[in-house]
């Protein structure tokens, strides 16, 4: 656990712009035949692991210390993540047709950027999903690690709990469905 808190506490100074995804995360160009395809399911693979990762260490560091600084990092890694699957299910719509990825010989592939298709499909307007990030940010905290006990860290945990009551009646509850 250790290494994993260093490494997100070098990642998280380095980005949070608003929409601006890293150039390193955008999807690079690519045509319509089997190698590529391929190849774009193994960028995406790469790259979804970093953005994940990223995400995972900003919750992670705003659970450890609630601070408003690190929740607002928190909700801007969380939009990093939705831009990152955006960016990809647009290009992946737009050189992977249905018809292309019927012709694809590995299965697997087919599924994966099939399913990148799908994921990237969300286009809200950026209010509405910074809404929903901070929403499903507190559903998933909520019954990931404040209120179970048993957790390590007792009186942290007790003091996220008001915390993250008192921010759930001020905050925007627009779930999706
Ligand atoms: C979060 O993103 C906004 C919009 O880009 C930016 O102004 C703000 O500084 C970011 N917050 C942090 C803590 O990096
Ligand atoms: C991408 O990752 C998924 C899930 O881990 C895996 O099932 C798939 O085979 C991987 N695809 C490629 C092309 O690496
Ligand atoms: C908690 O986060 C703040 C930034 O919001 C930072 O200044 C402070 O050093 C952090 N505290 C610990 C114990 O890491
Ligand atoms: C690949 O794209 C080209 C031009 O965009 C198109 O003419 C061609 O039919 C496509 N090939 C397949 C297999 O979808």
């Amino acid at each position: 656990m250790a290494r994993f808190l260093w490494a997100g506490v070098l990642l998280l100074p380095v980005l949070g712009l608003f929409e601006a995804l890293p150039s390193t995360w955008l999807p690079g160009h690519y045509a319509n035949t089997t190698a590529d395809a391929t190849r774009f399911a193994k960028d995406y693979n790469t790259t979804a692991e970093q953005v994940l990762f990223y995400s995972v260490s900003a919750s992670w560091n705003y659970n450890t210390n609630l601070t408003d600084h690190n929740s607002e990092l928190q909700v801007n890694a969380s939009l990093e993540e939705q831009a990152f699957t955006e960016a990809w299910g647009l290009k992946a719509k737009e050189v992977f047709p249905k018809e292309f990825l019927d012709t694809l010989p590995d299965p697997k592939v087919k599924k994966l950027i099939e399913k990148i298709s799908v994921l990237g499909a969300a286009n809200l307007p950026p209010k509405e999903r910074e809404e929903i990030s901070r929403g499903s940010w507190l559903s998933r905290e909520i019954t990931t690690s404040c209120c179970l006990p048993g957790r390590a860290g007792e009186t942290l945990l007790a003091k996220s709990c008001a915390r993250i009551t008192r921010d759930m009646f001020n905050w925007p509850t627009k779930l999706p469905h």
